[in-house]
């Protein structure tokens, strides 16, 4: 396994080029066109972008992360909804958190783990939804450039294949498409997903 990320000492010297100062331009395209209400987990939320546009949209939503400096800016920012925060590791689920959500929303925490820690990620997405629960994510697959090659992360790519053994045994992916709107770079790099708990 590759070296943990400290990502509280991220935040703190302000090293966060995952942070574009608004949510995921393909959240925001398929709550136009969607509606996701119920409970709603977002894991490795950093400042909430993606939180405030769900809550937004109507949805009771939770932001969970790992860096006491990221909640700490999130619960700062205006509330717009029914958006809450908890520090917290997606890897160690909380009782009360458990079989408790309707939906996961998935953006930037699946490739920011390491890669050994994704079979880890699908229990802990598995232990938070409920019976009928849906993960609906975008996978960035292809971070990569002439600087950032595999291996070296994060960010940490993955292809379709690696996603279907992963989620398989206890997801159906009931839709699988290229978000139409991406952040500037991220164009045809990223696959959206919405998962159904079989
Ligand atoms: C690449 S950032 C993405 C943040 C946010 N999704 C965004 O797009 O702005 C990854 C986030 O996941 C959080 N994170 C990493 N491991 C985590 C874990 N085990 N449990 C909860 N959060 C975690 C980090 O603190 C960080 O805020």
């Amino acid at each position: 396994m590759a070296e943990e990320t400290d990502w509280e000492d991220q935040y703190r010297r302000g090293e966060t080029p995952w942070d574009k100062g608004g949510p995921s331009p393909g959240l925001v395209r398929y709550l136009e066109e969607n509606p996701v209400r119920g409970r709603v987990l977002v894991p490795g939320c950093g400042l909430g972008h993606d939180v405030r546009a769900l809550a937004q949209a109507g949805a009771e939503v939770m932001g969970l992360d790992v860096a006491p400096l990221a909640v700490q800016r999130a619960r700062a920012c205006e509330v717009v909804g029914g958006e809450s925060y908890r520090l917290g590791n997606f890897f160690a689920v909380e009782d009360d958190l458990r079989g408790a959500f309707d939906w996961v929303w998935e953006h930037t925490c699946f490739c920011a783990i390491d890669p050994g820690r994704r079979p880890a990620y699908v229990a802990s997405v598995l232990q938070v939804l409920k019976e009928r629960g849906r993960l609906l994510g975008v996978f960035y697959l292809d971070p990569y450039d002439e600087e950032h090659q595999p291996g070296v992360g994060p960010p940490h790519g993955c292809t379709m294949e690696e996603i279907e053994e992963l989620f398989g045994n206890d997801f159906l992916i009931e839709e699988s498409w290229t978000p139409g709107a991406a952040y500037e770079g991220r164009e045809e790099r990223e696959r959206m997903l919405l998962l159904a708990r079989k």
